[in-house]
């Protein structure tokens, strides 16, 4: 484990609470940290400062000092220094703490400045609170009632708007709603190096757009729904689906590529209804591609595998098992590991291997980086498998070796857990010469062609840890159950095991956990219970020689540059 560099510190005096905070941050991080709450709209930690919503008011003062001497003004009722307050407020996101920076957040001042702020925003917003996809979450609704003024004295028309105006394939904007505080423009061109929405007309009459001849298109629109404090910007995937408050939430982790975007699933009664991301300051911030938040669609896919087969007839997993036994004792046996696959089950798919005596191939998975968070390697994983020891190099190429021991004879059962053999390049024709055990969660030629079919569990149905481009660990929790008829993946490994003559595995986390430390020196203090929420950066040095892959992503800088893609 690598520990984390300490930041340079000033103190600051926040409601009369003393408190010590890095240098450069804002009054309304500074007031986070003692639990006071500096409402606001605009401002949001991961995007540059606007100050245009006035909602984060606050008086600031500094100490008083003498301006020929310098010397410190003392103040005689109290004997401490004095302390000058600014007679006008000041907004606390655009205040960065500098040593003694003093700030009030209850006073009666304060409390009417909120006041008036919340009224200008109510003046033209909709009273459709009811039927908004966003309450539960709305920033809107929560301050006006905790910092507004509990009554309207509007009685005019307010401004009508249009409702449903598609402002790209995943993105609805309702103008009404929209309170203007320009988040989702500055993510577009900040974040996504999109610039592509801004704002039309003026004064009250003023409306968020598209640029004329764009959309709001690109893999990272749909955090401008996330970041959105009204229900102003909804998911064409989520509007009116569920309310929030009904939705269970699990951490999870974006698989599809090494980056590993920390995320919640959001479910009900064992249905997925959507994926946010949850924020990680050193992997993905507080963002996520819109491509990862549909991945739990394969959860209930038409072609998703449900039932254990034995050459073609209904199995059980005893059945499965001793019907790969038979084919491991005739021996010639290759396993074909997953990238894809967690940390505790590359583990054991490494002893299944072990206990064969069987060569490993792992499927390289190589595309194009977005230079955000989605890296070159398509690979959840592949660091687990290198620090586990399922294989010592990267995956280049290996499954064209397995190709040419089939065809010269040297590998009659070939075991693929998570992998479509056919996909990752080897032929019908390689297929049809070896037995093909699978273990895999959706139907492919692999499973067409295999005498053992075992379905598994997604991601989202099961509990482990993926390691990182960073060499992070992460861990997962499990949103909803799998179907009837699928195994546990670590429940299929252990079987297998016990099929090839290994020892009996407990097939549970900790019991993993406890081998895993004992046994790969990387995780030798860990449990998976001891993990952060936000990872572990382990040492990545041992492999720090190998040509990976990925270029620079959010929060990744390769040490190297990257070797070609050699899959
Ligand atoms: S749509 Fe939402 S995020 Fe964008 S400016 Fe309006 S209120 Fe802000
Ligand atoms: S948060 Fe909007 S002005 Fe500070």
């Amino acid at each position: 484990m690598i520990a984390p560099a300490q930041p340079d510190l000033v103190t600051v005096n926040i409601d009369g609470k003393e408190i010590a905070v890095p240098r450069g941050t804002n009054v309304i991080e500074a007031a986070r940290l003692v639990a006071i709450d500096v409402p606001h709209y605009c401002y949001h930690p991961k995007l540059s400062v606007v100050g245009n919503c006035r909602m984060c008011l606050i008086e600031m003062g500094l100490p008083a000092v003498d301006p020929a001497t310098k010397a410190p003004i003392m103040d005689p009722a109290s004997g401490k220094q004095k302390i000058n307050w600014m007679p006008r407020p000041q907004i606390g996101c655009a205040t960065n703490v500098s040593p003694g920076l003093h700030v009030r957040t209850t006073t009666p001042q304060i409390k009417d400045c909120r006041e008036g702020v919340m009224e200008f925003l109510l003046i033209n917003h909709p009273l459709d609170c009811p039927i908004c996809d966003q309450a539960g979450e709305c920033k809107l609704q929560e301050q006006a009632t905790q910092y507004g003024r509990g009554y309207s004295r509007f009685v005019e028309q307010k401004n009508v708007k249009p409702k449903r105006t598609p402002l790209g394939p995943r993105v609805m904007l309702d103008d009404e709603r929209c309170i203007l505080c320009s988040r989702c423009i500055r993510f577009c061109k900040e974040v996504a190096k999109d610039d592509v929405l801004g704002f039309i007309d003026r004064g009250s009459f003023s409306t968020l757009t598209c640029y004329p001849g764009k959309q709001l298109e690109n893999n990272y629109s749909l955090n401008t729904v996330d970041i959105c404090p009204v229900g102003a910007l909804t998911s064409t995937d989520f509007r009116f689906k569920m309310r929030v408050w009904f939705l269970k939430q699990t951490n999870s982790i974006d698989t599809e590529s090494s980056v590993g975007a920390n995320t919640v699933v959001w479910s009900r009664e064992g249905v997925i209804y959507r994926i946010t991301p949850r924020r990680n300051d050193a992997v993905n911030d507080t963002w996520m591609a819109d491509s990862g938040r549909l991945l739990y669609k394969q959860v209930a896919a038409p072609d998703r595998l449900s039932a254990i087969t034995v050459q073609g007839a209904a199995g059980t997993l005893a059945s499965a098992a001793a019907a790969a036994s038979t084919l491991f004792q005739a021996g010639a046996v290759a396993v074909v590991g997953s990238g894809r696959s967690t940390v505790e089950e590359q583990f054991l798919t490494k002893q299944l291997a072990a206990t064969l005596g069987a060569r490993v191939s792992l499927v390289s998975r190589v595309g194009q980086g977005d230079k955000i968070l989605i890296s070159a390697d398509r690979n959840p994983n592949l660091r687990g498998a290198l620090v586990t020891g399922l294989i010592d190099t990267l995956p280049s190429a290996q499954l064209a070796a397995l190709g040419a021991a089939i065809e010269a004879g040297q590998v009659k059962t070939v075991v693929a857990i998570g992998e479509d053999l056919a996909a990752a390049g080897l032929t019908a024709a390689q297929l049809a010469k070896v037995s093909i055990v699978y273990l895999g969660t959706h139907a492919n030629a692999t499973s067409v062609a295999a005498k053992i079919v075992v379905p598994t569990l997604t991601v989202f149905e099961k509990a482990g840890t993926f390691i990182n481009q960073q060499f992070r660990i992460q861990k997962f929790a499990r949103a909803v159950p799998g179907p009837a008829g699928a195994s546990d993946d670590l429940a299929a490994l252990s079987a297998l095991i016990a099929a090839a003559g290994g020892a009996a595995i407990a097939a549970d986390l900790p019991a993993i956990w406890a081998q895993l430390a004992a046994e790969v020196p990387a995780l030798a203090t860990m449990t998976y219970r001891n993990i952060p929420d936000t990872g572990l950066l382990l040492d990545g040095t041992p492999w720090s020689a190998l040509p990976f892959v990925e270029g620079e992503t959010l929060h990744y800088k390769p040490a190297a540059a990257p070797a070609l893609a050699t899959a």
